[in-house]
C-alpha cells in the first residue's frame, strides 16, 4: 500500500526546511562547481535518456542553479527549464548565476505547492533533492501528473537527507 499525504501538509515542514537552506545558500557545497565524480555521475544519468535538446524540463530543488545551468545548455534555445526551490536565498543565487539564460524560469516555491499543468513536461530532473521531500509518494504523484507520456523522472542523490541536514 502506498500512503499519499496532503500536499498542504508539507507547507509548514517546507517553511522550516527553507530556513535551513536559506542559511546554507552561500555555503561552499551549494555554490562550488560539481566535482569530477559528481559530473561523471550526472553524465551517466543523462546517458540513460535521449538527447535533451528541445525538451521542457521541470527541476525541483534547483538550489543555486548549478544543475540548472547544465540543463539550460542541454535543452538549447528551443527547450525550456522550469526550476524552483523553497529557499528564497538559493533562488537569488540561481538568478545571479543564470542571469543571461533566456530558456530558464525560476520560482521560489515547494514542489507540493505548485499547480502544474498536466502532461506539460518531457522530463523531471531532480539532483540531490529527492531525500528532502516530506512525502515521497506525493512528490512522485505530482511529478507524474506534470509529465507527458513517455517521459522521465531522473532523481539523482548521492547522499541521504539525514547526512545532509546533520
Ligand atoms: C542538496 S540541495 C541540491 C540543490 C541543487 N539541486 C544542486 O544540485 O546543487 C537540495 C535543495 O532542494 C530544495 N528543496 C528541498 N525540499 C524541497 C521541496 N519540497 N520543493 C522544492 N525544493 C526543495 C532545498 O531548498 C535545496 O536548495
Amino acid at each position: 500500500m502506498t500512503r499519499f499525504c496532503s500536499a498542504a501538509g508539507s507547507v509548514e515542514i517546507n517553511r522550516a526546511k527553507a530556513d535551513f537552506f536559506d542559511a546554507q545558500a552561500n555555503a561552499q557545497w551549494a555554490n562550488d562547481n560539481y566535482t569530477r565524480e559528481e559530473m561523471e555521475k550526472i553524465q551517466k544519468v543523462l546517458t540513460t535518456i535521449p538527447d535533451l535538446e528541445g525538451m521542457t524540463i521541470l527541476e525541483p530543488g534547483c538550489g543555486t542553479g548549478r544543475m540548472t545551468s547544465i540543463l539550460s545548455e542541454q535543452v538549447g534555445k528551443q527547450g525550456k527549464v522550469v526550476s524552483f526551490d523553497i529557499s528564497n536565498r538559493m533562488i537569488q543565487n540561481a538568478e545571479n548565476l543564470l542571469g543571461e539564460a533566456d530558456n530558464v524560469e525560476l520560482h521560489c516555491n515547494g514542489l507540493e505547492a505548485l499547480n502544474l499543468k498536466a502532461a506539460s513536461f518531457d522530463c523531471v530532473f531532480s539532483h540531490q533533492v529527492f531525500p528532502h521531500f516530506d512525502c515521497k509518494p506525493t512528490a512522485l504523484k505530482i511529478m507524474a501528473h506534470a509529465l507527458k507520456q513517455r517521459s522521465w523522472v531522473l532523481a539523482d542523490s548521492s547522499s541521504g537527507r539525514a547526512s545532509i541536514l546533520a
